[in-house]
C-alpha cells in the first residue's frame, strides 16, 4: 500500500521549505485561494510522476529567484530523493541513482482527479491514453518497455518515409507490427477487466453519483482503420505494406497505437451528447473504478483530489471519498473551506495552507 508517511518540499512554486507528516487515510488541506492547494497536489503528482499535470516548463516549477527546487519523501519503506534545476535532475531511492522515473511510478502510483488535468470523457485522445497507459503500466509493467520500442520504430519510420528511403522500410513495419499487437492486446485486456468491474460492483456503491438504471459504457479505438484485426501482428504488417506508396506520400505514419482512444456512452449516446455534468460524472466513475482495479491488483495508489468542491456538491464529494475510504488508499485533498464539507475527524488529517506554509491543525 503506497502511503506517504513524510514529505519535505523545497522552492516548490511558492512552497518555501518545509515537511509535513500526512497521515494515512484522508488528508484535508484547507486553504483560500492562491495559498498553494494546487501547488502542493502539483509537488505530490510531481514525485510520482517526474513530470507536472500543469506544465512542461520548469521555469515555472521553481520558486522565483532560485534555482531548484527538492521534493524528498518517506513512501513505504522507501526514501525518494528528487532534485530538479535547470543544469540537472537527481532522483534517488534508498539514496541509489536512477536513471529514468519509471521506478518512481511503480513506488509511488498515483491517481489525481481534477479539472485541471481535463476530464477523460469527451477529453483529447492525448488525455484518454494517458489515464489509460497509466492504468496497464501499473498492472502489466512489461507494457512500458514494448510502449517505448514502439516509439522508436514509429519515430524511425517517420524518418524513413520522410526520406523515402524504402529498402529499410519493411524491417520497421513488421518491428512496429509486432510491439502494436502487444500494445493492443495489453490496452484491450486492461479495458475489458475495467469494464467487469465497473459493471459489478462499483455503480452500486457510487449511486449517489449515478443513477443504476444508467448504462455507462465504453469503448477501446486501437488506432488503426477498421479493416485491420489490430491483435494480429500479419493483418497489421499487410496493411503497412499495402499502402506503402500511399504512405510515402503522406510522410508519416497516422495510424496505430499512438492515434488510439476511448469512446464513452451513456445510455448508447456519445460523449459529445452529454451534459457536462454527465461528463465530469462518468470521469470520475471511470478514475474511481481504475484506482478500484488496482487494489483488487494489490496495487493502492495514493489519490490526489484538487478543486473539485467547486465542481462537485457536498454530497457527492462526500460519497467519492467514502468509496476511497473503504479502499483503505491514502488521500491527499484540497477545499477552500472545512464547514463545508462537514468531514468527520477520525482517520483525517487537517492541514492549513496559507502564503505556502503548510500547518498541521
Ligand atoms: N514558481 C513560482 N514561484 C512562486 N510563486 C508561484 C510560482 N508559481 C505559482 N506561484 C504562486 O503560487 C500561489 C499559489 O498557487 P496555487 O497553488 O495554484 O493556489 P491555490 O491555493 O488557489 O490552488 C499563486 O499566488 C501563484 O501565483
Ligand atoms: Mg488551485
Amino acid at each position: 500500500m503506497a502511503v506517504i508517511h513524510k514529505l519535505a518540499i523545497s522552492q516548490f512554486r511558492n512552497l518555501n521549505q518545509q515537511y509535513i507528516e500526512p497521515g494515512s487515510q484522508l488528508n484535508l488541506f484547507i486553504a483560500n485561494n492562491a495559498q498553494g492547494k494546487t501547488s502542493l497536489i502539483e509537488a505530490i503528482y510531481y514525485l510520482g510522476h517526474n513530470r507536472s499535470f500543469k506544465t512542461k516548463s520548469l521555469k515555472e516549477l521553481i520558486q522565483l529567484n532560485h534555482r531548484q527546487f527538492q521534493l524528498d519523501a518517506k513512501v513505504d519503506n522507501y526514501r525518494i530523493k528528487l532534485e530538479k534545476s535547470k543544469q540537472k535532475t537527481c532522483i534517488d531511492i534508498d539514496q541509489l541513482r536512477l536513471k529514468n522515473s519509471s521506478a518512481l511510478s511503480k513506488i509511488l502510483p498515483i491517481q489525481i482527479i481534477t479539472p485541471d488535468k481535463g476530464f477523460i470523457v469527451n477529453g483529447t485522445p492525448k488525455n484518454k491514453r494517458s489515464y489509460l497507459d497509466w492504468g496497464v503500466f501499473h498492472v502489466e509493467p512489461e507494457f512500458l518497455t514494448d510502449f517505448k520500442k514502439y516509439n522508436k520504430a514509429l519515430k524511425n519510420i517517420n524518418i524513413l518515409l520522410s526520406q523515402q528511403k524504402i529498402e529499410e522500410l519493411d524491417n520497421w513495419f513488421l518491428e512496429i507490427s509486432q510491439l502494436s499487437t502487444n500494445i493492443n492486446i495489453a490496452r484491450n485486456n486492461y479495458i475489458t477487466e475495467l469494464k467487469r468491474i465497473n459493471s459489478c460492483e462499483i455503480l452500486d456503491n457510487l449511486s449517489d453519483l449515478f443513477k443504476s438504471i444508467n448504462t455507462f459504457d465504453y469503448e477501446f479505438k486501437s488506432g488503426w482503420p477498421k479493416e485491420v484485426d489490430a491483435y494480429n501482428t500479419d493483418s497489421i504488417y499487410h496493411y503497412l505494406l499495402k499502402n506503402k506508396s500511399y504512405l510515402l506520400k503522406t510522410k508519416y505514419l497516422n495510424y496505430g497505437p499512438h492515434k488510439a482512444s476511448l469512446k464513452f456512452y451513456l445510455n448508447k449516446q456519445e460523449e459529445c451528447f452529454l451534459s457536462r455534468g454527465e461528463q465530469k460524472m462518468l470521469s470520475i466513475i471511470f478514475w474511481l473504478t481504475q484506482v478500484s482495479m488496482l487494489v483488487k491488483n494489490n496495487i493502492h495508489p495514493v489519490v490526489l483530489i484538487d478543486d473539485i468542491s467547486s465542481e462537485l456538491d457536498n454530497i457527492k464529494i462526500k460519497t467519492i471519498l467514502n468509496y476511497l475510504q473503504q479502499l483503505n488508499i491514502q488521500i491527499f485533498m484540497t477545499d477552500i473551506g472545512i464547514n463545508s464539507l462537514q468531514i468527520e475527524s477520525e482517520n483525517t488529517s487537517v492541514f492549513t495552507i496559507e502564503n505556502g506554509v503548510i500547518t498541521r491543525q
